[in-house]
C-alpha cells in the first residue's frame, strides 16, 4: 500500500494514487460490498494505488465481534479479488477495517460513527477526507444522506466529503428529480459520484478510443452508411436471491435506464472538447435529450418474463417461481425497444436496445451494421450467403471487436460469404483489465469524475423510459419466454417489422 519509490509521480500512464482518505460503506454484508467493493479495494491495495493509511469502514445492523468482521472481508477478498492473495496486503488492509453498528435512524449510530471517523483520523492521518459509499435499497437514500447532514459528516472545513450513489437512481422522472434535489441539499455538486459500473468497464471506456483515436471508422459512424445500431446485453443467470431489489423495478429500470443508454450514449455521441467530465457530459447529454422513444410502443418495445428452462444445462426455475416472487408479478426479465435519434447524423438509423435474464448466453456487445452496398455485381445466387457489413464490440466476455464482411469462398465460381476479422483484448495486451469497481472506487478517492452520470443524463434517460414503462403498465398481462432462449416472439416481431433481425451473438 505505501508509495513507490520506483514510480514517476508525473508519468500519466501510471494510475494515480488516492491521497489520506477512507471510505466508509453503508450496507457492508449486503451483496454488492461482498461479491464486489471489498475485494475491489484490496485489488486497489495490491496495486499500490491506496494510501498508507487507508482505512474501510463497514456500517452494519447486526453488532458482530471485531474479529468476525475482519475474517468476513477477509473471505470477500479471498473469494472476489482479482489480483494475487498476498498476506503482507492483507496485513496493511486489515489493519484498517472498522466497523460501527447500529440502525440508520437511530441518533447514537451516527454518533458512533462521528467518534469512529475522528478516530481514524487520529490514529491513520485520514485528515478528515471520508467517502460515503451507500450500498443500501433506494428507499435509505433519504434516510442516510439526511443523517449525514444532520451530524456533520457532509462536509468539512479543509478536508473532502464525498457520497457515492448505487443506482437506481430513482423509480422515475418524478422520483428522481426528487432523490437529486435532496442529495444536491446536502453535497455539492462535485462530490456526488453516482455509480454505473458499466462505465468503470474497460472495453466501454475503449469506444472513445475506437471511434475518436482512429481515422478510418469516423467517415462512416452516420446515416449514410450506418444502416442501424443493436445493443444486446444478455445474461444467463436468473434473479437468484435478489427478489425484493428486483421485483417491481424489472429489466428496463435495472439495466436499460443506465447501462444501455449509457453504452448508446457513447456510440451515438459527437466527438468531446476533451475527456473531462463536463465536455463528455456536454456530449452525451445532447444525444440523450435527442433520443426518442417509439411513437408506436406497441409495435417497437418488446418485455417479458422468462418460464423455466434450461440454462447451462442445468433446469431452472421460471420466475414467477423464484423464491418471493409473487404469483401475479408483471416484472419484466426481458425488454427490448427502438430508440431514435433526432440528429443530423443519426436520422433514421434505428438504435435496438435489448436485454434479459435467462438468455442464451452472457453476452454484452454493441453491433454497427452497415448498409448494404449499394450495387453488387455478382449473380444474386453468388451472395445468397453474404449479410451486412458490422463492426461489433464486445463488451463482455472475450472482450474485442469483430468486423464482419464478406469474401469469396475459394473455388472456380464467385461465392461470396461472410467472415470475420477480429481484435482479442487477451491476445493484444498481457495486463489483465481492472475490475469496474476497482476503477471507479479510485475515481471517487482521487476525486476524479469523468466514468460517473450526472444529474441531467439521469433525468434524461427517464424521460426516454418513462413513457415505455408507463406503456407496459396499461397493457394486459406479459409476455414470457422459456429459459436459455433468446427472448419472446415479441422481440422478434419487433425487428422483423423493420425488415430486420436480431444478431445472435
Ligand atoms: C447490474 C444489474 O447493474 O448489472 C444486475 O443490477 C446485472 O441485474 C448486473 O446482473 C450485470 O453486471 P455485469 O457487470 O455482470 O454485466
Amino acid at each position: 500500500m505505501g508509495n513507490n519509490p520506483l514510480r514517476d509521480p508525473r508519468d500519466r500512464r501510471l494510475p494515480q494514487i488516492a491521497g489520506p482518505c477512507s471510505i466508509v460503506i453503508f450496507g457492508i454484508t449486503g451483496d454488492l460490498a461482498r461479491r464486489k467493493l471489498i475485494p475491489a479495494i484490496y485489488d486497489l491495495a495490491n496495486r499500490g494505488l491506496l494510501p498508507p493509511g487507508f482505512a474501510l469502514v463497514g456500517f452494519a445492523r447486526q453488532d458482530t465481534r471485531h474479529e468476525d468482521f475482519v475474517e468476513y472481508a477477509r473471505e470477500a477478498v479471498k473469494a472476489g479479488a482479482r489480483t494475487p492473495w498476498h498476506e503482507t496486503t492483507w496485513k496493511q488492509m486489515a489493519a484498517g477495517l472498522r466497523c460501527v453498528y447500529g440502525s440508520f435512524d437511530e441518533d447514537e449510530s451516527w454518533e458512533k460513527l462521528v467518534s469512529k471517523l475522528q478516530e481514524i483520523d487520529d490514529e491513520r492521518g485520514t485528515g478528515g477526507n471520508h467517502a460515503f459509499y451507500l450500498s443500501i435499497p433506494p428507499a435509505l437514500f433519504p434516510l442516510v444522506v439526511s443523517k449525514l447532514k444532520k451530524h456533520g459528516l457532509a462536509q468539512s472545513s479543509g478536508a473532502w466529503r464525498r457520497v457515492v450513489i448505487e443506482k437506481p437512481f430513482g423509480h422515475d422522472l418524478a422520483s428522481a428529480q426528487e432523490l437529486n434535489a435532496l442529495v444536491a441539499e446536502v453535497f455539492p455538486r462535485e462530490s456526488v459520484f453516482r455509480i454505473d459500473h458499466y462505465l468503470g468497464k474497460e472495453t466501454v471506456q475503449n469506444i472513445l478510443a475506437f471511434r475518436f483515436a482512429n481515422g478510418m471508422f469516423e467517415p462512416l459512424w452516420n446515416s449514410n452508411y450506418v444502416d442501424h445500431v443493436q445493443i444486446t446485453m444478455a445474461e444467463d443467470i436468473g434473479i437468484g436471491s435478489r427478489a425484493a431489489y428486483y421485483d417491481g423495478i424489472g429489466a428496463a429500470r435495472d439495466v436499460i435506464q443506465n447501462h444501455l443508454l449509457q453504452l448508446m450514449a457513447r456510440i451515438a455521441m459527437e466527438e468531446p472538447v476533451s475527456f473531462n467530465a463536463n465536455s463528455l457530459q456536454i456530449e452525451k447529454q445532447k444525444i440523450l435529450a435527442n433520443a426518442r422513444p417509439p411513437a408506436r410502443m406497441d409495435l417497437h418495445t418488446a418485455h417479458a418474463q422468462y418460464e423455466e428452462g434450461w440454462a447451462g444445462g442445468v433446469e431452472v426455475l421460471g420466475y414467477k417461481q423464484e423464491l418471493d416472487i409473487p404469483a401475479h408479478s408483471t416484472t419484466e426479465t426481458f425488454a427490448a425497444m427502438r430508440i431514435d435519434i433526432a440528429t443530423r447524423r443519426w436520422a433514421g438509423v434505428p438504435f435496438y436496445l435489448r436485454t434479459g435474464k435467462r438468455l442464451g448466453r452472457r453476452v454484452t456487445e454493441v453491433a454497427v451494421v452497415f448498409q448494404r452496398a449499394p450495387h453488387q455485381p455478382f449473380g444474386r445466387n453468388d451472395t445468397e450467403e453474404l449479410g451486412q457489413n458490422a463492426l461489433v464490440m464486445r463488451i463482455q466476455p472475450d472482450e474485442g471487436v469483430t468486423l464482419r464482411f464478406g469474401a469469396k469462398v475459394p473455388g472456380t465460381a464467385m461465392e461470396i460469404r461472410d467472415v470475420s476479422m477480429d481484435f482479442a483484448y487477451g491476445g493484444a495486451f498481457v495486463e489483465s483489465s481492472p475490475e469496474a469497481y476497482e476503477r471507479l472506487i479510485l475515481d471517487v478517492l482521487l476525486g476524479d469524475p469523468p466514468l460517473f452520470p450526472q444529474v441531467e443524463e439521469v433525468e434524461l434517460a427517464w424521460k426516454i423510459l418513462d413513457p415505455v414503462i408507463d406503456h407496459w403498465a396499461r397493457s394486459k398481462g406479459i409476455d414470457t419466454y422459456a429459459s436459455g432462449t433468446w427472448g419472446p416472439e415479441s422481440a422478434d416481431k419487433m425487428m422483423a417489422r423493420d425488415g430486420r433481425t436480431w444478431r445472435r451473438p
